[in-house]
């Protein structure tokens, strides 16, 4: 085979695995909705029973220590019912569909900065509704795991979140300055990068992550906007040639 045609069959086979990856991400969103879902529905549904139920007690029961288990019990049950409704959240991005993407992610920022008092520094189109579903939920995805990694890992006090087009591209950075890490000696350790990089490529994109001991983090996602990334020919890069 002549070195062109043996160019031609690799850059093909690239396209089918990142056709792959594609359907597989796809599928995966799919069933972390139905879990969200079926959360919701049933296991939510049948906390707020018990908690009815609890409370009925509470206002029948006669000792004090019968009293005092019941509110442990409330308690108890409030926090699971308010854990339960953060991984509903999390698993979902039907907050995409509500809000939009560049109020999805101001409102993932906002939590972050005040629970865990990160500054944060925000730099994002007006609105990115023209962009496919696939590439607003990736962006949607990274910047929920950044956010995560800075506040589990990172001790920084701030954070910025930069989203924009340049090129015929479209890039995405989050930085924090926090205690950093090496990225080499990261690799083996959790899901959250592995998946990010995943979901990049996917989409045909790139992830590069700059990060030493004690200088910060920053993370840049490369996405090529291609006729595919826009819904239908919509928004503001609609009149821009493919990348
Ligand atoms: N912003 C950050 N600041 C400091 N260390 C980080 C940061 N982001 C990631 N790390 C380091 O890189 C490791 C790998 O991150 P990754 O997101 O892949 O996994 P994880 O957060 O440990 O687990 P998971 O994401 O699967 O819940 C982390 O365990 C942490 O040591
Ligand atoms: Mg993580």
């Amino acid at each position: 085979m002549s070195s062109r045609g043996a160019h031609k069959s690799r850059a093909e086979e690239t396209a089918v695995v990142g056709e792959h990856s594609r359907q597989l991400l796809k599928a995966q969103e799919e069933e972390r909705r139905r879990i969200s879902r079926e959360l919701h529905d049933e296991t939510g549904q049948a906390l707020m029973v018990l908690r009815f139920h609890l409370e009925t007690l509470e206002g029948g029961s006669r000792s004090t220590e019968q009293k005092a288990r019941i509110h442990e019990s409330l308690d108890l049950l409030d926090r699971t019912i308010e854990g339960l409704r953060r991984t509903i959240a999390r698993l979902s991005p039907r907050v995409l569909e509500e809000l939009g993407l560049v109020a999805a992610i101001r409102r993932q920022v906002a939590l972050l900065s005040k629970h865990r008092e990160i500054k944060a520094q925000l730099d994002l189109p007006d609105d990115l509704r023209w962009l496919d579903h696939d590439l607003q939920v990736a962006i949607y995805r990274s910047v929920q795991e950044a956010l995560h990694n800075a506040a589990k890992h990172s001790r920084a006090a701030s954070f910025k979140v930069r989203l924009l087009s340049v090129g015929g591209k479209l890039v995405l950075e989050m930085e924090d300055d926090g205690i950093g890490f090496s990225p080499r000696a990261a690799q083996q350790r959790g899901f959250g990068l592995t998946g990010m990089r995943e979901r990049a490529l996917a989409l045909g994109g790139s992830m590069k992550i700059r990060s030493e001991a004690g200088k910060g983090t920053r993370i840049r996602i490369t996405f090529p906007i291609t006729p595919r990334s826009r819904r239908s020919g919509r928004g503001p890069l609609a009149h821009m040639p493919a990348a």
